[in-house]
C-alpha cells in the first residue's frame, strides 16, 4: 500500500473521484457536479493504492493563515480499519507541515468523529448540518 499526490486529470484522478462518490456521495442519493470535480484542479488530491486500485483518497485545501483543511476522506468499505485513513491523514499532515502550515481543521461526520479523535483532532464548536447529516468541526495544531 502506498500514499501519493494525484495528478488533476490523471487516470489515477478518475479512479479517485470515483472511490470518493461511492463512498461519500452514491449512499446519500447525490453525486458532485463536473463543477464541483473541477475544483479538484485547486486542491491536493491524495490516493492511497493497493496495486492498480484506489483504496483510500482525501483532498487538502489552503483555508489561509498557515490553516490547511482536510476534506473529503473517504477509504473503501471493504478496507476500514485496516490504517488506510490513519496513513492519509499522517501523509496530509506532513504535506501541511512541509508547507509551513501549522494546524488542520475538518468538518467530520458524527460517524467519524471517533477516528478523528483518535488521530489528535479536537471537536471545536456545535453540531451542524452538512449533506443532510451532523458535522462538527474539528482541529489539530500540528508539531514541527
Ligand atoms: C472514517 C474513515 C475514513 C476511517 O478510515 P479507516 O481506514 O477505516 O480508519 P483507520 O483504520 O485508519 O482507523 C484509525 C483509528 O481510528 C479509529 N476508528 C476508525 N474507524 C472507527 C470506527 N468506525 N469506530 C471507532 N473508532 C474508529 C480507531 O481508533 C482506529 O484505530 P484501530 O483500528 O487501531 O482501533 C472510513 O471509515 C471511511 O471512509 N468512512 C466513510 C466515509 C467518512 O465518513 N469519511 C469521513 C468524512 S468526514
Amino acid at each position: 500500500m502506498k500514499v501519493e499526490v494525484v495528478e488533476f486529470g490523471s487516470e489515477l484522478h478518475a479512479r479517485a473521484v470515483q472511490l470518493r462518490r461511492e463512498v461519500l456521495r452514491y449512499p446519500l442519493g447525490m453525486d458532485y457536479t463536473p463543477e464541483q470535480v473541477a475544483e479538484d484542479a485547486h486542491k491536493i488530491v491524495l490516493a492511497a493504492t493497493d496495486g492498480d486500485v484506489v483504496i483510500g483518497t482525501m483532498q487538502i485545501t489552503d483555508e489561509g493563515d498557515g490553516w490547511q483543511r482536510f476534506r473529503a476522506v473517504a477509504v473503501s468499505p471493504q478496507r476500514h480499519r485496516q490504517g488506510i485513513g490513519r496513513l492519509l491523514s499522517a501523509y496530509g499532515e506532513d504535506l501541511v507541515r512541509a508547507k509551513g502550515g501549522h494546524s488542520v481543521m475538518l468538518h467530520a461526520r458524527y460517524m467519524a468523529l471517533r477516528f478523528y479523535g483518535s488521530l489528535g483532532y479536537a471537536e471545536v464548536g456545535p453540531w451542524f448540518y452538512e449533506v443532510g447529516m451532523p458535522h462538527k468541526r474539528m482541529e489539530k495544531r500540528l508539531d514541527r
